[in-house]
């Protein structure tokens, strides 16, 4: 089986894809690693990330890594360049809009523009209409992981993969327990408007 893991920067693709992998014995790969080491992404100092630069580079890439096993989990929030034939399921990782704040602001010491335009796809369930506009709603899977430890959430994908949970969709509504106010304020942040101190999240 050829598992994705995706989500917003910091929802926990990377540690719970290793684990998954290791639990499954499939191989691991981190394709926006691959992508960048290949040179088809370039880095955009305005926003401080990398952008997929040659599609048509990145797609031979992403076709030639998902053909190195059947058994597979695939890191990645490069969602457009995978060919969804050759994936079984994609699942989407969710965490709660401010825990994913403090998780970027004080882990990954992101900031600004960068860190509230993160957070901001993560309100707007970004990663999950990505994944099922590339792959269709039958392949995806959502997780929340919010207030779950790596186990937990491994556990869950697990009962996912082996088909003893349904492939959920729709699962969490953030805008619907976000203060407006703090929406608004992530907003501006994201545009450059305001600094992130404007958000101070208990
Ligand atoms: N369920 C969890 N509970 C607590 N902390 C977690 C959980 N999952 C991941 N983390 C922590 O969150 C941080 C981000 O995790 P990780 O690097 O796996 O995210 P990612 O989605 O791969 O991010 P990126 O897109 O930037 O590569 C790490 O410090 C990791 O230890
Ligand atoms: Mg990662």
């Amino acid at each position: 089986m050829r598992v994705i893991v995706t989500g917003t920067p910091g929802t926990g693709k990377t540690t719970v894809g290793k684990r998954l992998s290791e639990i499954l014995n499939y191989v691991y790969v981190n394709l926006n690693e691959e992508l960048i080491r290949r040179g088809a992404c370039t880095y955009n100092p305005i926003l401080d990330t990398y952008e997929v630069m040659d599609r048509e580079i990145a797609e031979r890439i992403a076709d030639e890594v998902i053909e190195i096993s059947r058994n597979l989990v695939i890191d990645t929030i490069a969602l457009s360049v995978i060919d969804p034939d050759k994936v079984d399921l994609v699942i989407v990782l969710r965490l709660h809009p401010l825990e994913l704040f403090k998780r970027l602001k004080y882990t990954k010491m992101w900031k600004g523009t960068k860190l509230c335009s993160n957070v901001m796809a993560e309100v707007l369930d970004y990663f999950l209409i990505e994944a099922v506009d590339c792959f269709g709603e039958e392949k995806v899977a959502e997780v929340d992981t919010t207030g779950k430890s790596v186990e937990e959430v491994v556990d869950e994908c697990l009962s996912i993969i082996y088909g003893k949970k349904e492939r959920r969709r729709g699962i969490v509504s953030w805008l619907s327990l976000l203060d407006p106010d703090v929406v608004a304020r992530l907003d501006m942040c994201a545009r450059g408007e305001v600094s992130d101190d404007v958000l101070v999240v208990g």
